[in-house]
């Protein structure tokens, strides 16, 4: 075993690690409801990883942030935390759930939605999002059960000038992002217009209480370390690959962990669509958080997922693990939770691209449940109907440890 492994974690961390994996929990808990980011961890998991393996103030490395689970949990037991992902929506998301947010803000918002509700009337004429709509942002949102949604949706944001600052904004689109994707993915019955507006006020209170005791968290957490003249998160859009180039890296000792899991070796995610009804796609989410997408799945997933093989996936990986291997040094382990529609073949093709990029694999047999001596988790295939949003193709999960192999 690494030394540096070896060193941290006792037979009763290691325990409580694996439970952790196999947590069932519902993702819950500070702002990590906000939004059902597909494939992502359950916050028990990375918080345990990131209390055995790190102390206040190491720096956490996740390159694939996502939904933002690791920076959220990073942030509250004081762990300065950069996080990366390609995807604008993920972007969006994390400064959403893991900046700290002022009781007067959140009032302003919860008053603001409730004024509006007589004003979200369909009977009023619609403000089309014309620039949105000439882009392709509103595709498949306009049918006959879709439209009251769609035109509610042009209507708060046609007011959310009203609104003071960015902190407000942000969380305000957050609700409706929110609410939009409770109502239009993956639903058989889509909500009328009046439902659609007390869930919007609904989610406004809930993720209000979830923020306020974030905040609290992050504040209280601030006094384990001195963070002046440096950072306690960072959220960058951007690809894994060339991470190294980015300047905080080069005022900032390497990390002590990066927690992550990269997109999955033949699973379909959709992580930048909706499926409105489990079927037509809309690229509506990137609409209501005013962020960019123009890019097809395979830009989200390293490549066609319909393709024979996996080749472009395992280039694309090596790429941007070899830009891994140059933020790390020696004292850096690497936690990843990845999933594989078929492991026979995907986990050895995957483990050979760690070790070209310079990884060696520690494995603990202590918690392994598999004669490969690997602890692994597996995921059911949760239908479209499913009450999971953010479904995944049925896959096996590993969790895998990796130090630099020098
Ligand atoms: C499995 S998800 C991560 C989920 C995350 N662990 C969470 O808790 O929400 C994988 C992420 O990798 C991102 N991604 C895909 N290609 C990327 C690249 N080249 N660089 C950075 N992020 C990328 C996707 O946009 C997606 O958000």
């Amino acid at each position: 075993m690494h030394p540096v492994l070896e060193r941290k974690m006792s037979d009763s961390d290691w325990g409580l690690l694996a439970d952790a994996v196999h947590s069932n929990d519902m993702v819950a808990g500070y702002t990590h409801d906000f939004y059902k980011y597909p494939a992502r961890f359950s916050p028990v998991f990375a918080n345990r990883v990131i209390r055995f393996f790190t102390e206040p103030g190491d720096l956490v490395v996740d390159p694939f942030m996502g939904g933002a689970t690791t920076l959220v949990e990073a942030r509250v037991i004081g762990r300065r935390c950069i996080g990366a992902d390609i995807n604008k929506l993920s972007t969006f998301l994390a400064r959403a759930k893991a900046a700290i947010i002022v009781r007067k803000d959140l009032d302003a918002v919860l008053e603001w939605a409730l004024n509006l509700r007589d004003r979200l009337n369909l009977r009023h004429p619609p403000i089309r999002a014309e620039d949105w709509i000439k882009e392709g942002y509103q595709r498949n949102i306009s049918c006959r059960s879709t439209w009251p949604t769609r035109k509610t949706l042009e209507l708060v944001l046609a007011n959310l000038h009203e609104l003071k600052n960015t902190s407000q904004k942000r969380f305000a689109r957050c609700a409706l992002l929110k609410t939009a994707q409770w109502a239009l993915d993956c639903t058989k019955v889509i909500p009328s217009a009046k439902v659609f507006r007390e869930k919007l006020i609904e989610n406004v209170v809930k993720m209000s209480k979830g923020a306020t005791e974030f905040s609290r968290a992050a504040k209280a957490s601030d006094k384990l370390y001195d963070a002046r003249g440096g950072f306690r998160i960072r959220c960058l859009n951007r690809s894994a690959i060339g991470l190294e180039n980015e300047p905080i890296f080069n005022k900032t000792p390497a990390p002590k962990l990066i927690l992550t899991s990269p997109p999955y070796p033949g699973v379909h995610v959709l992580y930048h669509r909706w499926q409105v009804k489990g079927r037509k796609e809309t690229p509506a989410p990137f609409w209501i958080a005013n962020s960019i997408d123009g890019n097809g799945e395979a830009f989200y997933t390293f490549g066609h997922r319909k393709r024979k093989t996996n080749k472009q996936y395992y280039e694309v990986l090596l790429q941007a693990y070899k830009s891994l291997a140059k933020i790390a040094d020696k004292n850096t382990i690497m936690v990843q939770m990845v999933g594989f529609s078929n492991p026979a073949s995907q986990l050895p093709a995957y483990l050979e691209t760690m070790d070209k990029a310079g990884f060696k694999e520690d494995k603990f047999l202590s918690i392994s449940n598999m004669p490969d001596g690997r602890l692994w988790r597996i995921v059911p295939n949760r239908k479209w109907y499913a009450t999971h949003k953010g479904s995944i193709g049925s896959s096996k999960e590993v969790v895998l440890f990796h130090t630099l192999d020098r």
